[in-house]
């Protein structure tokens, strides 16, 4: 049994661990682990004090994969619900759907009973604030939700150095299923409505058990665009280790034309249970690993492969 997570899953992996180690399968401990870092709102990145859009609410996405069936539940752009985890769970186990954005996930999320709250904070309100007032006057900022220009705003406001964030788990458990999950709040201050890879299934997340599973966290866009996570699973299926594969997918993110490309990050877990991490951003990047006969997370270094980056106001 073996679970790795981005460096943000600390204050998961230990209970996604305990939850296979008492017969949870490895959907459950992805969604364990995950919860956790949704409830964290020192992070910035995913669920409760994640960063908003640019109207300043907080928008969140998220998407767990089985792969011993390859179903899969997701969900885009929700406000107010405390675990889109959980929620993107329900999609996969209430619904014939994969995806459910906005009010219909919503509208979904209450139906199933899930908690409603506020997921901005005080802390993340402020920050909202303060980025969005280095680029206009407090005038503009109160009349954002009336303008029609929201789109040239969007383009000062979200900083490529910001899109990092989200957090992804990837769990085997002791049957050799893979299950892979992932949550985020997206890039500070985008459009409202915008979907990054994390709910995407084949972008920003895809798991097979017969291969193995991947997981992104960056520039959403590039993730969807290049077709991130499937393709690494099928570079494993083709023969490659998960540090190739990693490799491969990284090689792909840099072919990507366009004038905003950013940083990418991906983990990998094979059936074997062999995992790799790479990171396009900087070097210095790490993730974690624990296995069931370890007692704490092993962080590891993510390979650093440098893709072209450049931010192009047009
Ligand atoms: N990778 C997270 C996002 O782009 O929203």
């Amino acid at each position: 049994m073996i679970i790795i997570c981005s460096e943000n899953g600390e204050v998961g992996i230990r209970t996604a661990m305990e939850v296979l180690k008492g017969g949870g399968s490895a959907l459950d401990a992805v969604e364990a682990g995950i919860r956790l870092v949704e409830a964290n709102a020192e992070d910035h990145s995913v669920g409760l004090g994640g960063y908003p859009n640019l109207l300043g609410t907080v928008e969140l996405d998220a998407s767990i994969m089985d792969g011993s069936t390859r179903m899969s539940g997701a969900i885009g752009a929700l406000k107010g619900f405390a675990h889109p985890i959980s929620i993107a769970r329900a999609v996969l186990e209430k619904l014939p759907h994969v995806l459910l954005v906005a009010e219909g996930a919503e509208r979904f999320a209450q139906e199933m009973g899930f908690d409603e709250r506020e997921m901005l904070t005080e802390a993340a309100a402020v920050a909202w604030r303060e980025k969005l007032l280095r680029v206009m006057d407090a005038t503009t900022l109160a009349e954002l939700p009336e303008r029609q220009d929201l789109w040239r705003w969007v383009r000062l406001s979200s900083d490529p150095q910001r899109s990092g964030g989200t957090t992804n788990f990837i769990a085997l458990d002791n049957a050799g299923n893979l299950a892979s999950g992932v949550s985020t709040s997206g890039w500070f201050a985008k459009y409202p409505g915008r979907l990054g890879d994390s709910p995407i299934i084949g972008a920003g997340n895809y798991a097979d058990s017969r291969h193995g599973a991947a997981t992104c966290t960056g520039m959403g866009e590039m993730a969807i665009r290049a077709g991130t996570a499937r393709s690494a699973i099928l570079y494993l299926q083709q023969g490659a280790t998960p540090e190739e594969a990693g490799r491969r997918v990284m090689e792909d993110l840099d072919t990507l034309g366009g004038p905003y490309l950013s940083g990418m990050n991906v983990l990998i877990l094979d059936a074997q249970g062999r995992h790799a991490g790479m990171t396009s951003h900087v070097e210095g990047r790490n993730y974690l690993v624990l296995t069931d006969i370890m007692t704490v997370p092993l962080k590891l270094p993510r390979t650093y492969i440098p893709t072209r980056q450049h931010w192009q106001e047009t």
